[in-house]
This record gives C-alpha cells, structure tokens and sequence, in this order.
C-alpha cells in the first residue's frame, strides 16, 4: 500500500512529524513517500502543486495532508495561491465526498464552549460534497461593466449525478450509524437548493428508505447545531454549506485541534485525508500544535484506504487513551507540547 504524504505549511509539518513516528514505531507496511505542497510548494516550484505530485497522489492509494497557506503567500497571484493546490488536489483526485467527523471525547466535553450536557457524547458526520457548486462552477471571475462598475460573480451548479454519488455516501453510512440523514440546503432560495431536494428525496426513496431522512435549511441547520447537536447523526450538505457548517461542528466538540476528515471517490480510489485545522500560522514554528487531529487523519485513512482496519482500532484506542491520562496540548488548555503528545501516544501504543 502506498501512502504519499503532504506536509505542507504552517503547523503540518509539526504534526505530520509525530505522523511518521507513529507509522515508524507501528511497523505499518506501507510504502510512504513524501512531496511538496501549499506555500513549500510555491517556493520551490512556483505553484502550489506540481504535476508530478498530483501524478504521485493519484498513483497512492492514500494521501495524508498537514495543511496549506499563510500570510507568507497572501500576496501570491490568485490562480498560484496554495488553497488552489488543495482544490486542484481534489479535483484531480476526484474525491467528491467529504467525511468531516465531530466527535465529542468523554474526556473533553468540559472544553467545549457549549454546556457540557449539550454535546458530551456527541457523534455527527457532515458529509460535504468536495468537488462541485460555487468552489467550481462556471462562470466565474471579476469583470469591469460599461458603467466603470466592477461585477463579481460565481455558479452555484449541481447535476444529478453529482448529488446522487454523495447522497449515497451519507445513506450509506447512516446506514453503519443510527440511520439519520439530515440534507441541508437553501431550497427556499436557490434552484440547485430545489434541485438538490428534490433529487436526494428520489435517491432515498427509490434506494435508501431504511434510513430516514429529514430535509433542513442550512440556516437553520446552523442554529440546531448549536441548540441540539445531538439531534444529528449525518448531515449531507453541499460544498460552501459543508465547509462552513464542518467548522461550526468542530468547535462543538472543544477543539478543532482533533478533528480528522477523509476525502473519497468512487471505491478504490485514493482517499485524501486531513487534519481539520488549517496551517495556524500563529503557533507554527513554536512546537505546540495538536498532533491527534493529523494522527486520527491517519486513523481513518487505515481504515478506509489502506485496509489497516486493525492498526486503525490500536492507534484510535492509544489516543483516546493519551485523552484519558489527561495530556493536553496548548488547544486543549494544557502545556503538552506536539512532540510530548506524540511521546504520549506512543507509549499507549505499548
Ligand atoms: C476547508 C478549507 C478549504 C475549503 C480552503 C482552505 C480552500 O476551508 O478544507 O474547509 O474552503 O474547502
Ligand atoms: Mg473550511
């Protein structure tokens, strides 16, 4: 199995640090290679990817990123900047659906900012259609109207395929979970929103009607989750929707600093998979970033890539464990430091 892996800036290649110790000490067969990407990327090579890095990616059966971007290359040309790596990345990889897990850990509840009774225990999957609507569609750009006037302008633009390959994702893992698919949209508003309904609603019915489903406005989605979190199992929703509801999620459960996600296409493609948190420019550098978001990116990617499923449930089990004993990096209100926390883990791992 190969796993490529993508440091890329900011705190990633802190944190993917402690990744290539834990795959060192677990002994796991793979065979892992490592390129540039984001602001690295764009020093060396000029671009935020290279070719032979997409073509390394696409040849992988998993791909681990760190996280891409900073003020460094904030000046950079648009169409180079590093955050255009990462979508080119997911375009090229195909990786349409987008797992963004929010889990609560027993023994964290306590630094949520919501009421600990409000979100201890909670286990929501957004799944975040990645590869379509506005992040993509055509037209797009800035022009200049006759007026002097300056017009910007972006397509929100889902088919039916598009919709019915992610919706069954969700279904599908609803159906290993408690069997509850919320699907978020703005179907009071936009066509692609109606559209969106209206083709999730056929899915379902001709294919998934074990599993209940429930339709939510994307706004008021937001509200419940901060209300009643609880009341979710897996929330399908659109790529702007996902990426802004998936960071809402995160925060409910205490720290971003834990949240893992996993990218996938059509079955036996490459997985993409990513730490939540982006490259926190901030603590970069200082060695106090959260490991356990990358290493539970690795977790996942065992488990749904590399069929690891075994080496997935030990490392899973030594974090929570690292959780348990009480190690808490600087996120979590604690002093830990990433290397320490990485220590820890490896200890749990025996
Ligand atoms: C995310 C990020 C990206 C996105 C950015 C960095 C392009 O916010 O993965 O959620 O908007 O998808
Ligand atoms: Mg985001």
């Amino acid at each position: 199995m190969k796993l490529l892996l993508l440091p890329g800036d900011g705190i990633g290649p802190e944190v993917m640090a402690e990744v290539r110790r834990v795959i060192a000490t677990m002994r796991l067969d793979l065979e892992v290679s490592e390129a540039l990407f984001g602001g690295a990327s764009i020093d060396a090579h000029g671009v935020p990817i290279t070719d032979e890095a997409v073509a390394k990616a696409l040849a992988s059966n998993a791909v681990l990123m760190g996280a891409v971007g900073g003020p460094t290359w904030a000046g950079v040309e648009r169409s180079k900047r590093p955050e255009m790596g990462l979508l080119r990345l997911r375009k090229e990889m195909q990786v349409f659906a987008n797992l963004r897990p929010a889990l609560c850990f027993e023994a964290l509840a306590e630094a949520s900012p919501l009421k600990k009774e409000i979100v201890a225990g909670l286990d929501i999957m957004i799944v975040r259609e990645l590869t379509g609507g506005v992040y993509f569609g055509e037209p797009r750009g800035i022009e200049k109207l006759p007026s002097g006037e300056r017009r910007g302008v972006d397509t929100q633009v889902y088919t039916t395929s598009e919709i019915h390959r992610v919706a069954r994702v969700a279904f599908e893992l609803a159906r290993g979970r408690r069997k509850l698919v919320h699907s978020a949209e703005k179907s009071n508003v936009m066509e692609s929103g109606l559209l969106w309904r209206e083709e999730v609603t056929a899915l379902h019915k001709a294919e998934f009607s074990d599993v209940k489903l429930e339709h939510i406005l994307a706004d008021n989605a937001a509200m419940q989750l901060i209300k009643d979190p609880k009341q979710f199992d897996v929330i399908l929703t659109d790529n702007l929707f996902g990426d802004i509801l998936s960071d809402e999620a995160a925060m409910l459960t205490g720290s971003i600093g834990l949240l893992p996600s996993a990218a996938l296409g059509a079955p036996g493609k490459a997985g993409l998979y990513e730490p939540v948190h982006g490259s926190a420019p901030d603590i970069a550098g200082m060695g106090i970033a959260n490991p356990l978001a990358a290493l539970l990116s690795l977790v996942m990617a065992l488990r749904l890539s590399l069929g690891m499923t075994e080496a997935a449930d030990k490392l899973a089990h030594a974090i929570a464990m690292t959780l348990e004993r009480g190690y808490r990096t600087r996120d979590l209100g604690g002093s830990v430091s990433t290397a320490a926390m990485g220590d820890a883990v490896l200890m749990a791992l025996g």
